[in-house]
């Protein structure tokens, strides 16, 4: 048994390796200091050897979504085999892609140019809520401003798109698709008006 004035520590021989309380309340310190401020993350465009984690955590993010066909690894994969992944950016986090953005050319029926499609984007999901995806749309969209893009249109929920001026426009409208979840964003001063054609790539099923 154990004395009354034993402390924990000593008790699972923690002091026998010199373990002393000042130490552990040091690495305890530490510890509160990484939840405080967690690793850093670097966005940057994707590298060949990003694209199986790209499609794992494309995968992973979406396996939960209310309306995903869980198609949308493939999607990507396809727009790169098509040459259309105009920006794909990846989120690294400690050598770990955790967070990932594709934007591709699309059509609108008027003949507007330079405009672009925003998705996927998925962000791993134990890393979520934690502003990755944040910064996962901020550089894809300066991405497209220094390409010169006119402006951007994609299908989601405006709870999340809304924060980055994202907005249904009833100019715009993607057949088969409810007008509230398309949203869009003039990167200039010109607008465009009709139907919008993703790449077909979005078709995409394995
Ligand atoms: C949607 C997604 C990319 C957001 O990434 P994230 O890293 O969690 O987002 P952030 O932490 O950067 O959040 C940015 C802001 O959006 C809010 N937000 C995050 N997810 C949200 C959601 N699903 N709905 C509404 N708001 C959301 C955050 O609260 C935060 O708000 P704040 O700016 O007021 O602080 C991520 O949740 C995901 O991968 N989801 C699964 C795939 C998916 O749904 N993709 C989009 C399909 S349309």
């Amino acid at each position: 048994m154990y004395g009354r004035t034993e402390s924990a520590s000593s008790r699972f021989g923690l002091l026998a390796h010199g373990w002393t309380p000042m130490r552990l309340g040091g690495i305890v310190e530490q510890m509160h200091t990484l939840a405080r401020y967690p690793m850093p993350t670097t966005i940057r465009p994707e590298a060949p050897s990003d694209e199986d984690p790209i499609e794992q955590l494309t995968r992973r993010a979406f396996l939960s979504h209310p309306y995903s066909q869980q198609t949308e690894q493939f999607i990507i994969r396809a727009l790169r085999a098509d040459h259309a992944l105009s920006v794909s950016l990846v989120a690294e986090e400690d050598g770990r892609v955790i967070g990932h953005i594709a934007l591709s050319p699309v059509g609108i029926s008027d003949g507007a140019a330079g405009w672009y499609g925003l998705g996927p984007i998925s962000v791993e999901p134990k890393c979520q809520r934690r502003g990755v995806g944040r910064a996962l749309m901020e550089r894809g969209l300066a991405e497209l401003r220094s390409l010169g893009a006119k402006g951007c249109v994609l299908v989601g929920d405006p709870s999340f798109y809304s924060r980055f001026g994202f907005a249904s426009n009833p100019a715009l409208v993607l057949e088969g698709v409810p007008q509230e979840y398309v949203l869009s964003l003039a990167l200039g001063a010109s607008s465009a008006r009709g139907n919008v054609q993703f790449h077909p790539a979005f078709q995409a099923t394995g």
